[in-house]
């Protein structure tokens, strides 16, 4: 990790036991930063953060206290919360296996979503901003996805994401003075499960997980100094529409 410094920053990364979640803080911990993987899969986090020489702390991002304590942990133990990067989440109905249309699906898998795709970005917006404005430094990460731009079956996932996008902005308006800044990341599908290679992309292939957290590696550094508020889409041209 020669493109980055981030030698005494401290990341929380939420969903951090897999996927993008855990290449990030994996990247993070090599650049010098002091990272808390936040999950929910105790058994996994603890390996994984074994692993990569990462703290740890299990959340449960569905609860504002057991994000405020987190945060906290992080400020009491390190000093400062730089970064977070929300990644918990997934579509509700693959993540529950509950069939695949919306207006088929249980209600609590509905909430589940809501609670965790969207309601857990603003709960981590709301627990690290004071901190974040009174160090005058801080970035905020958002993971929205694909179906928030164009539409899905998944009515209620492409919802959840595309909330994250007001959610960017606003923080953005509200740190700028501030020294915080919030971006979002609109990954189209990503290699962090193998199935995601069948949706089409127009470039004809799914992204490698390492494509993805180089955007979000970049968004968090001193590189990106001038850029907030914004949306990044990592997506293969997919929301061009389908190519033939
Ligand atoms: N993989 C893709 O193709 C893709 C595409 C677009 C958007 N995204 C979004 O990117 C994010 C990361 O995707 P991924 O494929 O790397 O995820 P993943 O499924 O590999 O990991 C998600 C992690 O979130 C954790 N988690 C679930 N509920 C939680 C809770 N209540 N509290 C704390 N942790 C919880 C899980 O334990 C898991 O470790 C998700 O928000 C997803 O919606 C993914």
């Amino acid at each position: 990790m020669d493109d980055y410094k981030f030698t005494g920053q401290t990341a929380l990364i939420t969903g951090a036991a897999s996927g993008m979640g855990f290449l990030t803080s994996k990247c993070l911990v090599e650049s010098g930063a002091n990272v808390v993987m936040l999950d929910i899969d105790e058994k996994t986090l603890k390996e994984k953060a074994k692993e990569i020489g990462a703290d740890y702390l299990i959340c449960d991002v569905r609860r504002y206290k057991d994000i405020e304590a987190a945060v906290l942990y992080a400020k009491d133990k390190y000093g400062s919360v730089d970064i977070t990067v929300s990644y918990a989440g997934g579509c509700p109905s693959r993540v529950c296996k509950a069939g695949k249309n919306f207006n088929d699906l249980p209600i609590e898998v509905i909430d589940w979503g809501v609670e965790v795709n969207f309601r857990a970005p603003l709960y981590i917006a709301r627990a690290a901003f004071n901190i974040m404005r009174d160090q005058k430094r801080g970035v905020i990460i958002n993971i929205s996805s694909i179906d928030a731009l164009t539409g899905s079956n998944a009515a209620d996932y492409s919802a959840e994401k595309s909330g994250l996008y007001g959610l960017t902005k606003s923080i953005a308006l509200l740190g700028a003075p501030h020294g915080v800044r919030c971006c979002c990341v609109t990954p189209g599908p990503v290699l962090t499960r193998l199935d995601m290679a069948n949706m089409k992309t127009p470039l004809g292939r799914a992204a490698e997980v390492r494509e993805v957290v180089d955007m979000v590696l970049y968004l968090c550094s001193d590189k990106a100094a001038f850029i907030t508020g914004a949306n990044f889409t990592v997506d293969g041209g997919r929301q061009c529409g389908a190519r033939d």
